[in-house]
């Protein structure tokens, strides 16, 4: 369910420590994470559970109470990709019950700048590799010697924008305020494009069934059409963009049976997204799908 970025350093950990690594796997049919014998995968030798908070690919959010409560019962570090969900839902470390959570600044509207958020008595027991003249305390001995100052101060701009968008007496109360804002609106117009899209011959949409959480990230195909011709013609018959491809979830993308054929398209929604924006996407859509397509590929006007 991963993005390589939660998967690939932990191998290398791993590799480097001589730690065998398990799986939780995925179930296709669901996209959502197969829990079935999780107590063989975490147990009393387990040093650390990495996990996804929302799948970037296709939405999922995952339930991971059951996984982070055996992680806890073994003495396991927990460590939580947030870097998907962070743009589309409020997040609640000590609800997670997350030791370690990852997130991008780049994906809520900041710059390009990574984060992570360590509780401190797991902070102290790390041994980061850094250069010697960098403070040996942490949290400088995670970090390169000289700050990204004008990212951190784009950082608060871009807190500030969620604050922005909610009300409240307190910072915190306008963020989680500004959160629920962006959650109804960007849930309303993803299940518009959801209902919409169920009424269009050809679609198939990757998402995990009702009531797993998801976020309002659409992934899909569409018969006779790969996903890169399909975002080529979105592009140039009705400027709007579409992503397509694997996005870096490759295991997830050969599970679902796509990943030979171009993978998906997906359309994500944002604060800023307007009604009238996804009503434009979503006749695009079947203006698209209704163009028949001809045995060479090409397609008629
Ligand atoms: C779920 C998830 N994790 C990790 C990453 C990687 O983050 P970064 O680009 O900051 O390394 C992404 C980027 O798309 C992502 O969607």
């Amino acid at each position: 369910m991963d993005h390589p970025a939660n998967i690939d350093p932990w191998l290398s950990a791993a590799e480097d420590k001589g730690v065998k690594v398990n799986w939780i796997g995925v179930d296709p049919a669901t996209l959502t994470l197969d829990l079935t014998g999780l107590d063989d995968l975490i147990h009393d030798r387990t040093r650390l559970v990495a996990v996804t908070l929302a799948s970037n690919a296709v939405g999922t959010v995952p339930d991971l109470r059951q996984i982070i409560q055996l992680a806890k019962k073994n003495g396991a570090i927990t460590s939580v990709d947030a870097v998907h969900a962070v743009p589309h839902m409020a997040i609640d470390r000590e609800e997670i019950g997350a030791d370690i959570l990852f997130f991008s600044a780049y994906k809520f509207f900041g710059p390009h700048i990574g984060m992570a958020v360590i509780r401190t008595p797991v902070f102290g027991t790390l041994k980061p590799y850094k250069v010697g003249p960098s403070d040996s305390r942490y949290p400088d001995n995670l970090q390169t010697g000289t700050q990204n100052f004008a990212a951190i101060a784009g950082v608060k701009a871009a807190i500030g924008f969620i604050e922005s968008l909610g009300n409240g007496h307190t910072r915190r109360e306008r963020i989680m305020d500004g959160y629920r804002q962006i959650e109804e609106h960007e849930n309303r117009l993803a299940n518009r494009i959801r209902q919409a899209f169920s009424g269009i011959e050809g679609i198939r949409l990757y998402q995990a069934p009702d009531p797993v959480m998801k976020t309002p990230t659409l992934a899909f195909t569409v018969d006779g059409l790969s996903p890169a011709e399909f975002s080529r013609r979105m592009a140039e018959e009705h400027a709007i963009f579409v992503a397509d491809g694997h996005f870096y979830a490759t295991r997830l993308a050969e599970r679902a049976g796509v990943l030979e054929d171009g993978s998906w398209i997906r359309a994500g929604l944002a604060p800023y997204t307007t009604e009238n924006e996804v009503d434009r996407f979503i006749e695009a859509t079947r203006q698209i799908t209704r163009t028949p397509v001809l045995p060479s590929g090409k397609v008629t006007s």
